[in-house]
């Protein structure tokens, strides 16, 4: 029942800080400073052994699996990385048993991933789940997993699940980071940010008057570009996806740091860049490049932090409260839905069943 809301989009979008509270509930440990993860089915013996991590996900549960390998590998120091599970079983991959092999979905019933799952199974590999649906045919299949406790999604365009997706990530990246070398400090500091940022999505999300205002004029354009770098890009991958989703703009996303490498010949001032700047290391990189956009006329929308300084370049700031910086990529996602939904809305769609489009891809 999507009760007083106009669309059940908009209500998973509104119910991610109770959402989130509920993924982090239990699971962090404030005094040895890890993640309590009970349904890993993995010991600390068993943890230390992993030597490699390779996500699987569909659509944006894979983006958010690239978001999830990157916050691992810079967390835990374990080399780790994403992949469409709709291709990783037609390359025949090499299945390693030192490798944790973590499958992603909302519904625990997209078939790539499933058959991905029962693939690396079938060769001895080991598997986990971040699956939101409990006892969902991906959640009977794996080893162990984390449930993501988001509650029902109906939209066909996933918000709170993908926000409780990452944070399932962050906890697995502070247990596996605890058992190697992560310090007491870090793990403390991380467990802060991680408490706080239910209430940091609030605050997104209170500037829903201004993210429509910006979605609106977005909506004219027949074509957008989506750029980030490194924690940023598979952001803005998301971002593109939730675009093109519901608002049926053709959205492509990119590095920021590839465009001078071809897309650049398509910037025009018909041509909107929405680019995800946060204030992190990349961020001088990240503003040149806005830089060369600006100069070619196309209008800019930067996803970032109040601290960064555009030097006197055009753009419509959107600003994201600051977390800790392996953290950032949730809160620049969050307007990123809510530019999308209000895109959609503007254009008269149908944000719940876009066309096209099923809530879970149960056909290969
Ligand atoms: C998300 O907005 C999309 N509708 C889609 O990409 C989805 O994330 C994908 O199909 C995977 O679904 P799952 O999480 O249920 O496996």
């Amino acid at each position: 029942d999507a009760g007083d809301h106009e669309s059940f989009m908009h209500k998973e979008i509104l119910e991610q800080p109770a959402a989130a509270e509920r993924v982090l509930r239990g699971r962090l440990d404030q005094r040895f400073a890890t993640g309590h993860l009970g349904g890993l089915n993995l010991d600390a013996r068993e943890l230390r052994e992993i030597k490699r991590i390779k996500v699987l996900g569909c659509g944006s549960a894979y983006y958010v699996g690239q978001m999830g390998a990157t916050l691992i590998e810079e967390l835990a120091r374990i080399p780790a990385d994403a992949e469409a599970a709709s291709e990783f079983r037609y390359r025949n991959p090499i299945i390693e048993p030192d490798t944790l092999y973590v499958a992603v979905s909302q519904s625990g019933e997209t078939l790539d991933t499933l058959l991905a799952v029962q693939e690396i199974r079938r060769k001895g590999g080991r598997t986990i789940g971040l699956v939101n649906v409990v006892g969902s045919a991906i959640a009977r299949e794996v080893d162990g997993g984390i449930y993501l406790h988001a509650g029902p999604e109906v939209a066909v365009a996933s918000t709170k699940a993908l926000t409780n997706m990452y944070l399932g990530f962050a906890m697995l990246a502070l247990q596996l980071g605890r058992v190697r070398d992560m310090s007491i400090a870090d793990g403390r500091r991380l467990i802060g940010a991680l408490e706080a940022l239910p209430r940091k999505i609030e605050e997104i999300i209170a500037t829903d008057d201004h993210l429509a205002g910006v979605a609106e004029r977005l909506a004219e354009a027949e074509s957008l570009f989506f750029v980030g770098r490194v924690r940023g890009f598979p952001v803005a991958r998301e971002g593109a996806q939730k675009f093109k989703e519901i608002s049926y703009r053709h959205a492509e996303a990119y590095q920021t740091s590839e465009l001078k490498h071809g897309p650049l010949a398509l910037i025009s001032p018909a041509v909107p860049t929405i680019a995800i700047v946060p204030d992190d290391e990349l961020v001088e990189r990240n503003v040149a490049a806005l830089h060369e956009i600006a100069a070619r006329k196309g209008p800019l929308v930067v996803v970032t932090h109040d601290s960064v300084p555009l030097r006197g370049i055009k753009a419509e700031r959107i600003v994201v409260p600051r977390s800790e910086v392996e953290l950032d990529p949730i809160l620049l996602t969050v307007p990123l839905q809510i530019l999308a939904y209000h895109a959609a809305r503007h254009l008269g769609h149908d944000i719940d069943k876009p066309r096209n489009l099923a809530k879970s891809v149960t056909v290969e």
